[in-house]
């Protein structure tokens, strides 16, 4: 009788045991900052295409792909996210976006205009830089699914940026991440046109244009 439950109860903390081993194998595969890049140690940034978790290891065509590193060497440095300054990375023409892939006789429509947001509290000014933005992106990337286009109309805060909405949709995606504050809070309180992508709206394009494109998105 007595042998008979011990035997109950070792079997009971056997299958215990290997609850908790299979929950642990669990929670670090879910584990969210082991795909997090901006949490990785220099020496395990950008790692190849076989290594990085996302393409599969068995597959021939994770091999064929250029490692990022070797990609990259050439690139301006940034100072997160993937590490290029990519908006550099364009300036220098080290890449050209292919607004020819599919039609050869597309051209980029480029806007010079920034959008100033007054931001409440101690944090600088956010400056939206059109220009930087439309060198690779079409207006239909933005207007008018993420933002009307009309100054002011649209509701942006840290907090939707941080869930994935307004710019969220791209920095901290594909863009450089949310951790560079001062790339979008540029405008210091109470000084106008100091910034540098100020400067260069202030010798911007005729006025005209954005009116007269702004039915196109
Ligand atoms: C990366 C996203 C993005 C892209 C791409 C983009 N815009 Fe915008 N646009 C914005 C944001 C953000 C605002 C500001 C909205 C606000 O303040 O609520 C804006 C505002 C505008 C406005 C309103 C300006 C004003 O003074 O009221 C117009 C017009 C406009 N965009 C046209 C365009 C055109 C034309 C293109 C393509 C050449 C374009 N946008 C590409 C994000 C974008
Ligand atoms: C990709 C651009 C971007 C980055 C990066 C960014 N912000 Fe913002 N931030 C915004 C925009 C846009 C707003 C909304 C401004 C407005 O009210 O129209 C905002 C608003 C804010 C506000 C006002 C309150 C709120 O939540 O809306 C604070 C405070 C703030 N940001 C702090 C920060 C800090 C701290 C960082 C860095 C950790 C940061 N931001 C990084 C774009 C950015
Ligand atoms: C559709 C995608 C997309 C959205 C939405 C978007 N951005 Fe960007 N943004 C980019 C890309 C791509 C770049 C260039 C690559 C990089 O710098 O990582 C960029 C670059 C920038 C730069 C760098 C300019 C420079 O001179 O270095 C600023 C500032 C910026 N974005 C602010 C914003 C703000 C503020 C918002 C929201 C109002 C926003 N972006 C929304 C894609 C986007």
């Amino acid at each position: 009788m007595i042998t008979k439950r011990l035997l109950f109860i070792g079997t009971m903390a056997m299958s215990a045991l290997l609850a908790v081993a299979f929950t642990l194998e669990v929670s670090e595969a879910a584990d969210p900052n082991a795909f997090n890049r901006l949490m990785k140690p220099p020496s395990k940034r950008n790692p190849p295409p076989a290594k990085d978790g996302i393409h599969d290891p068995e597959s021939v065509g994770a091999e064929a792909l250029q490692p990022p590193k070797e990609a990259f060497s050439a690139m301006p440095k940034g100072k997160s996210g993937n590490y290029v300054d990519w908006v550099q990375a364009l300036a220098d023409q080290k890449i050209a976006p292919r607004f020819d892939r599919l039609d050869p006789e597309a051209k980029p429509i480029l806007m010079d205009l920034n959008i100033v947001r007054e931001v409440k509290g101690s944090m600088p000014n956010v400056v939206y830089p059109h220009k930087q933005h439309t060198e690779w992106l079409d207006c239909s990337n933005c207007h008018p699914a993420i933002f009307i286009p009309q100054k002011g109309a649209n509701q942006i805060s840290m907090a939707a940026i941080l869930l994935g909405e307004k710019c969220g949709v791209c920095h901290g995606k594909v863009a450089f991440p949310v951790s560079e504050c001062r790339r979008c809070h540029s405008q210091p309180k109470g000084k106008a046109a100091t910034t540098k992508a100020e400067a260069g709206a202030a010798a911007a394009q005729p006025a005209a244009q954005p009116a007269a494109t702004a039915g196109q998105p």
